[in-house]
C-alpha cells in the first residue's frame, strides 16, 4: 500500500533528512533475501531486564515471554525492577541530564543519527522480534523499523534546525537578549506495546535530543523489543547514565515513578484510562508542575457517500480497520455508509475480507495475525457475543490451517449497528461496526461522532468536494484522511495525534513536537 513506500519530497524543510525506504514484499528479488535474514533470528531467546547505568539489572524471578500466536513459542524471559533499582536510575539519570544538556545540539542529533543507522543494520533481527514477542506481521515489523528510524533522522534535524545556537533577540540599546533552550531534566517515558519499537523510539529520542536524561517504561507484553534497542541506543553513543530501561508493571513500578519529585516530564501513550490516572498522579504530587504529554485511543469513524469509488473505498477500509489486527489506535472502528451504497458496498467488503490471510504472521503472506494477549482476546469476544445478540453480524474472516490453537485470534468482523452510543468505549482489535445514514441526516451523524469526545483519525471517502471540505471542517479530530486510509502516518508528513479523549498533543512526527521537551531561559543582560 502507498503508505509503505511513500518518500518525503526533499523540500526545505527535510532538505538534511528522507524518510526510511522500507521494502516492499510484494518483490520477489527484494522479498527472498529479506525472508532469510529475519528467518535466522527466529531461535534467537532473549534475557530481558531494565538496564541501569549500562548494565542489565534483573532483580525479580525472571517471566516467561511467548509468541502471541503461538504460546508453545518461546522468545526469552525477562525480570522485573524493584523499587531500589528504579530509585538508582533516576537518581544517576538527575545527575547526569545538565552535563547532556549542555552538549551541543550537533552532538545530540549525531547520536540520533547512529541510532538510525543502527536500528537499520540490525533491522532483520528487529523485525523478527517484533513479529515475535507482538505478533506483528512482517510488513509491520518492517514498517515498525521504517518509523523508528524516521522519527531519529526526524527529529535530529529538527533540533538542529530550531536550536543551533541561542537566538538573539532585539532589545534596547546596551542590552543583549539571548533566548536559551535546556532539557527539563528526567524524562519519564512509557510507551505501549502496539507500536513497540516506533512509539517507543520516538518518545525516547525526542527527549534525548532536546537534552533530557530518559527513563524509558516499555509495556508489559513488549519488554524484549525495547530492551534490544536500548542496547542499540547505548551503542550509539546515548551515554549509559542518560538512557535508563526500566521493565515492569505500569500500575506498580510505573506508579511509583510517577510519584517521584525527581521526575521533571512525562510523555506516554496509551489508554485513554491511564493517561487519566497519571494525569491525577502528577497533580497531586508535590514537587515541580510537570508536563504531560499523553497520546491515548480513539472511537475513529470513517464516512463514505455515493460518490465515492467502491473500489478504493473497499481497500482503505480493510486497511484502515484490519492491518496490526485492528491493534492501532488510528484504526478505523465505525464506518458510515450512505443508505444508497450500503448494500453494494457490505458486499464488497465481504469479498475483500474472504481474500483477507488470518494467520502465523512469520508467513509474509499473512495480512492479519493474532492480537496480543489473553485479556485483550477474552475483552473483544466477550463484545463480539454481546454485540451478536442484539445487532447483525455481517462477515467474519475465516481462520487459517496455520494459526496455533494455543494462541490468541480474533477474527475480523464486521457488525452493523444503529448508532456510536451502541459502542461504550474503544474496541481495540479488528472490528468493525457500519451504521447506514440517509444523506439529509449528515449533520446529526457529524454531530454524533464529535458527541464520543474522542478525536484522533477520521476518513472521509466522496468525490464531492464541497462534501468533504465541509466535512472535514465540523469533525474535531486531529488527523483527517480523504480519499485514502486512515493508518500508517508518516513521520514528517502526516504529524499525528489528537486531542479530547485521544490526548494533550502535540504531534508525534510533527514540527512542534520537540518544544514539549525543552525549558526555555531568556537571558537579558545590560552590558
Ligand atoms: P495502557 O494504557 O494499558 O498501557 C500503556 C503504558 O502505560 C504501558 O507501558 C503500561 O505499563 C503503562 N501504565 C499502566 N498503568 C500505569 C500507571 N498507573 N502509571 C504509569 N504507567 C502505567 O495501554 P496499552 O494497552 O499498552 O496500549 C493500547 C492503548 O494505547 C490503546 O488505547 C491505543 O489507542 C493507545 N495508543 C495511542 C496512540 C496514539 O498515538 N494516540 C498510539 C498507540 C496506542
Ligand atoms: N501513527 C500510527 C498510525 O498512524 C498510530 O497508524
Amino acid at each position: 500500500s502507498f503508505y509503505n513506500t511513500a518518500i518525503a519530497k526533499p523540500t526545505e524543510i527535510f532538505a538534511n533528512r528522507q524518510n526510511s525506504a522500507g521494502l516492499n514484499l510484494h518483490i520477489a528479488c527484494q522479498r527472498e533475501p529479506f525472508i532469510g535474514a529475519v528467518r535466522s533470528h527466529y531461535a534467537k531467546t532473549y534475557d530481558g531486564a531494565s538496564i541501569v547505568d549500562g548494565k542489565t539489572v534483573a532483580v525479580q524471578a525472571p517471566l516467561a515471554v511467548n509468541s502471541p500466536y503461538n504460546l508453545q513459542q518461546a522468545v526469552g524471559t525477562v525480570s522485573f525492577a524493584d523499587d531500589a533499582l528504579l530509585n538508582t536510575a533516576i537518581a544517576s539519570a538527575k545527575q547526569s541530564w545538565q552535563k547532556w544538556s549542555k552538549r551541543p545540539t550537533s552532538e545530540r542529533a549525531a547520536v540520533l543519527d547512529r541510532i538510525a543507522d543502527l536500528f537499520e543494520t540490525n533491522q532483520h533481527e528487529l523485525i523478527a522480534l517484533c513479529t515475535r514477542e507482538a505478533g506483528k506481521t512482517l510488513q509491520d515489523g518492517i514498517d515498525e523499523v521504517r518509523e523508528a528510524v524516521d522519527f531519529c533522522r526526524y527529529y535530529a534535524n529538527e533540533a538542529l534546525k530550531n536550536w543551533p545556537a541561542p537566538t538573539v533577540l532585539p532589545g534596547p540599546t546596551g542590552e543583549t537578549n539571548e533566548l536559551h533552550m535546556t532539557g527539563r531534566g528526567v524524562f519519564f517515558c512509557v510507551s505501549p506495546w502496539n507500536f513497540p519499537l516506533a512509539i517507543f523510539t520516538g518518545q525516547v529520542v525526542a527527549a534525548l535530543v532536546t537534552g533530557n536524561a530518559v527513563l524509558a517504561k516499555p509495556a508489559e507484553p513488549t519488554n524484549l523489543i525495547a530492551y534490544r534497542a536500548v542496547q542499540l541506543m547505548h551503542e550509539a553513543g546515548v551515554p549509559t547514565n542518560v538512557l535508563h530501561l526500566i521493565c515492569g508493571k505500569g500500575s506498580v513500578i510505573g506508579q511509583q515513578a510517577m510519584e517521584d519529585v525527581r521526575v521533571d516530564g512525562v510523555c506516554f501513550t496509551g489508554s485513554t484510562a491511564t493517561a487519566r490516572r497519571i494525569n491525577q498522579t502528577l497533580a497531586n504530587r508535590e514537587g515541580p508542575i510537570v508536563p504531560l504529554i499523553a497520546e491515548t485511543g480513539g472511537q475513529n469513524a470513517m464516512i463514505v457517500d455515493s460518490t465515492s469509488l467502491p473500489e478504493q473505498v473497499v481497500k482503505d477500509v480493510i486497511e484502515s480497520a484490519f492491518t496490526s489486527a485492528g491493534q492501532r489506535c488510528s484504526a478505523l472502528r465505525v464506518l458510515y455508509l450512505q443508505e444508497e451504497i450500503a448494500d453494494r458496498t457490505l458486499a464488497l467488503l465481504q469479498g475483500a475480507m474472504a481474500e483477507l490471510r488470518l494467520g502465523n504472521p512469520e508467513h509474509y503472506q499473512t495480512d492479519v495475525g493474532s492480537v496480543i494477549e489473553n485479556r485483550a482476546q477474552v475483552g473483544l469476544q466477550a463484545h463480539l457475543d454481546e454485540m451478536g445478540k442484539t445487532h447483525t453480524l455481517r462477515y467474519q474472516t475465516p481462520l487459517s490451517d496455520d494459526c496455533p490453537t494455543d494462541s490468541y485470534f480474533i477474527q475480523p468482523t464486521v457488525i452493523e449497528i444503529d448508532g456510536i452510543a451502541a459502542l461504550e468505549k474503544e474496541q481495540f482489535g479488528p472490528i468493525l461496526h457500519v451504521i447506514r445514514f440517509k444523506r439529509q441526516r449528515l449533520e446529526d451523524v457529524i454531530a454524533e461522532i464529535n458527541s464520543t469526545g474522542y478525536g484522533l483519525t477520521f476518513g472521509i471517502h466522496s468525490r464531492n468536494e464541497t462534501f468533504y471540505e465541509a466535512v472535514a471542517r465540523k469533525i474535531d479530530a486531529g488527523n483527517i484522511y480523504i480519499n485514502r486510509n486512515q493508518i500508517g502516518a508518516i513521520v514528517g508528513v502526516n504529524p499525528f495525534g489528537g486531542h479530547g479523549l485521544s490526548g494533550t498533543g502535540p504531534k508525534a512526527g510533527g514540527p512542534h513536537y520537540l518544544m514539549r521537551f525543552i525549558n526555555e531561559k531568556t537571558i537579558s543582560n545590560n552590558i
